[in-house]
């Protein structure tokens, strides 16, 4: 099976390029290599290769910078999609397009399913939900997985910065009234191929599948939920236990209204339900304190 993987240099789309190096026939492009915000290079590039499944990894993720620079928001995270959409459709190939939970508009108090709207409070929603749209307009075979909070070895995140402050700060803060989950790149990396066109391959080879969802938009977390202080305090107590030195014990709360550098509006709460892959896939992701376990252990202990 050919994969492109868009956005090879980032957080997600590095985990996924080892993650398939060896599995799969594998072309990665990073954002030197690839400039979405040029519509030339993508048909030049994307256009001419020959390959069964992109990946698009790559956004212009920088939440409050998209509130000043929406048309270049718009344009890596709503045009780029489109034409990658395009693409696929006319060369037969699928498209798995990685969105967010930032599309909702954090309102409610229990996990959002795909058939919630959509209703984002910030350019770098906007865009996303725009690019979304697209790709879903485009083919009925391409698949929008919308993540959050995503961490992982590839690029430090809020974690890492975390863990940073708290071996040089006794006292540290995290935000206590936002809520969403953690979730690590590398379980994203095994969950999508249950969605990858495996008819293609003969029978024999191993693989979960995972049925298509109507319409062709997912949902993928880490299991439970948490606000970034008990995210940062669990990153903390792992650290511990994984024999990290610390200068801080326990992280205080902050609120959200007190982050006042923050440009970008952001919802209160963006959990999302994994209900829908549960039951395509017949998989439960694993809680996300395990997930932040078994990452500092392999990333922290020792260093
Ligand atoms: N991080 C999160 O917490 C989170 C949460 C929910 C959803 N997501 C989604 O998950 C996906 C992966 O995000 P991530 O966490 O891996 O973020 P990331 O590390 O910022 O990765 C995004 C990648 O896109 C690249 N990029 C930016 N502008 C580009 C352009 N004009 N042309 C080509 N590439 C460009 C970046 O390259 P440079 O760094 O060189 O600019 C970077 O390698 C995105 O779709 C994001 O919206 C992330």
């Amino acid at each position: 099976m050919k994969i492109v993987i868009i956005g090879a240099g980032g957080r997600l789309g590095a985990a996924l390029s080892r993650a398939y190096r060896e599995k799969f026939d594998l072309t990665g492009f990073n954002h030197a290599e690839l400039d979405l915000s040029r519509p030339h290079q993508i048909r030049e590039r994307v256009g001419n290769l020959d390959f069964d499944i992109a990946i698009n990894a790559a956004a212009y993720t920088n939440v409050d910078r998209c509130e000043t620079e929406k048309d270049q928001a718009f344009a890596i995270n709503a045009e780029a999609p489109r034409l990658l959409a395009e693409i696929c459709r006319e060369k037969g190939a699928k498209l798995i397009h990685i969105s967010t939970d930032y599309v909702f508009d954090g309102h409610k108090n229990q996990p959002y399913s795909e058939e919630d709207a959509a209703d984002p409070i910030s350019a770098y929603g906007e865009s996303k939900r725009a690019g979304e749209k697209f790709v879903l307009q485009t083919s009925d075979r391409h698949l929008v997985v919308r993540v959050s909070w995503v961490f992982g070895p590839d690029r430090p995140s809020f974690i890492d910065a975390m863990i940073k402050r708290a071996r040089e700060e006794e006292q540290i803060e995290a935000i206590a009234d936002k809520w969403s989950t953690p979730t690590y790149t590398e379980d994203i990396a095994e969950m999508l191929p249950a969605f990858f066109p495996w008819h293609r391959l003969s029978a024999d080879v191993p693989r979960i599948i995972g049925k298509m969802p109507t319409p062709p938009i997912l949902h993928f977390a880490n299991a439970g939920s948490c606000s970034w202080q008990e995210y940062a305090q669990h990153a903390l107590d792992c650290c511990r236990a994984a024999g990290v030195p610390l200068k801080a014990k326990t992280v205080g709360g902050s609120v959200l209204a007190g982050m006042k550098n923050w440009v970008a509006r952001r919802p209160v709460y963006s959990v999302l339900s994994t209900a829908k892959y549960q039951a395509l896939t017949g998989i439960k992701p694993r809680p996300w304190r395990e997930a932040v376990a078994d990452y500092i252990e392999r990333s922290y202990s020792k260093k």
